[in-house]
């Protein structure tokens, strides 16, 4: 009979191998349009928001390792199911407004990006500049929006 740390270790093991097997999307839908903005504006977007909220999430590594793969897929499925800014252009004026509002709220709330992600994701923390970068932008959209 092998000694109780051995067994566990071997069902720890045993587990982490069975998990691997339980499928998961990992897939980045085609992006044939996407949000317009100033460059600068956009690539905050990019970097700090698109991994979750569009087409073209740059899947890390640990994406494909159970069962970090399983947080990562949940974030971005949940994410692009609230708010996809590659699929943006087709969303009318009354929900593009209601979003812009959305993203105001959760940046001026630093609510966005996620904490959880933010900590194995540097780069994308929001600078108090990049902040109101974005928050003047959002403004003006929601401006011109209205104006219609
Ligand atoms: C790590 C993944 C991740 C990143 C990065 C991220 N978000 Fe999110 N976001 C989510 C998830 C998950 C939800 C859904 C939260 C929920 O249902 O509780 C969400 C929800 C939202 C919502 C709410 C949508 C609605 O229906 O009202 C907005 C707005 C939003 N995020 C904006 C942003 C912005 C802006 C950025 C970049 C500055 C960003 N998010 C970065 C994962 C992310």
């Amino acid at each position: 009979m092998r000694n109780f740390p051995t067994r566990i270790a071997l069902v720890v093991v045993t587990l982490l191998l069975a998990a691997q097997l339980v499928p998961v999307e990992r897939t980045n839908p085609p992006a044939t349009v996407e949000i317009l903005a100033p460059s600068e504006v956009h690539a905050v977007l990019r970097r700090s928001c698109y991994d979750c909220h569009s087409n073209r999430t740059r899947w890390p590594w640990y994406a494909r390792v159970a069962p970090a793969s399983w947080f990562v897929t949940r974030h971005v499925r949940r994410g692009r199911s609230n708010l996809n800014l590659t699929e943006w252009p087709f969303l009318d004026g009354q929900a593009q407004q209601f979003f812009l509002g959305e993203m105001r709220k959760q940046i001026s709330e630093r609510t966005m990006p996620l904490d959880s992600y933010l900590l194995l994701h540097w780069g994308a923390r929001l600078s108090d500049a990049e902040r109101s970068l974005l928050l003047d932008w959002i403004d003006e959209e929601i401006g011109l929006l209205s104006d219609f």
